[in-house]
């Protein structure tokens, strides 16, 4: 899909998106506080698609999906369904809801079964979208999280901070976990051990191992593998650096 690009929305793009909605008929009154959640896709920075998620815990509601008129039927809101779903994902959602009075189609398409408003849980029942802005004659859908294979497009994985000087992703299926870490100079993880085996490649910089009695300088393209509750401590000096890890099994501590 050339031409056109996703990101996620920042406060700038406030005024846009309500515009969209509203043109849309769909509810914007609540829109800001859940901003940070929320892919756009642009053309040209030109705001031409939206779609938004409010995050309750393993529970999402799926809102505000809506494509300028002239970009319909070109796959873009199925684009932007794929990235909001993925993003769920990373936010560990295990069931996602909607309300539509104009999509039942759409998302029936994209595996949402309708359900009973009486029936859906009371974190999703208490959203504002929920109790306020869709008439009660809207439609209400769910879809469970499957054990579908799950593309993960390179916008949608945000770095979220971890130890001071790091931010990092993971991703989790059952029995494996990748993470990414970039790391600051002159950053440390403290001597840890986890019954997880790790093995981490740097793909950029070096990162320094403390570990069995030694230290070990891991250089760009590098390896290291390390067994399940070895003791190790892991630090950059000058450079920073950015690695890929392999667990098994997956990290509780990055789990979502
Ligand atoms: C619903 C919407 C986001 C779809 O975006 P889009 O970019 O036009 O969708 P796509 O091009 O990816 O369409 C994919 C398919 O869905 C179908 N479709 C699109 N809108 C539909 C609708 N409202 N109901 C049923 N099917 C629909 C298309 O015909 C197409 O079908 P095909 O693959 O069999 O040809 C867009 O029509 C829109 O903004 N509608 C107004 C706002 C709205 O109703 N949002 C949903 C409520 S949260």
């Amino acid at each position: 899909m050339n031409g056109f690009e996703f990101t996620f929305a920042d406060p700038d793009d406030e005024k846009s998106i309500k515009r969209l909605l509203s043109a849309s008929g769909l509810p914007h009154e609540d829109m800001a506080q859940h901003l940070r959640h929320f892919i756009l896709a642009k053309s040209d920075h030109d705001l031409i698609g939206v779609v938004g998620l409010e995050v309750l815990g393993e529970l999402g509601l799926l809102r505000s999906l809506a494509v300028a008129p002239p970009h319909r039927n070109k796959g873009i809101g199925t684009i932007l369904y794929g990235r909001i779903l993925a993003y769920a994902h990373l936010q560990g959602i295990k069931e996602l809801y909607l309300l539509t009075t104009t999509a039942e189609g759409f998302f029936s398409k994209l595996g949402f079964c309708k359900v009973d408003r009486n029936n859906v849980p009371p974190p999703i029942q208490a959203t504002k979208e929920f109790q306020t802005f869709c008439p009660s004659t809207a439609v209400c859908m769910v879809k469970g999280r499957d054990e579908e294979p799950q593309y993960y497009p390179k916008e949608i994985l945000r770095l979220q901070p971890d130890v001071p000087g790091a931010a990092m992703w993971a991703i989790a299926l059952k029995k494996a976990m990748l993470t990414y870490f970039e790391v600051e100079p002159n950053s440390r993880f403290e001597m840890h051990r986890h019954e997880s085996e790790q093995i981490t490649m740097v793909l950029e910089g070096e990162l320094f191992f403390e570990i069995a009695e030694r230290m070990i300088c891991v250089k760009q393209g590098e390896v290291i593998a390390i067994p399940s509750n070895v003791p190790h401590a892991v630090f950059t000096q000058k450079k920073s650096a950015k690695a890929v890890d392999a667990w098994s099994p997956p990290m509780e501590k990055y789990k979502k």
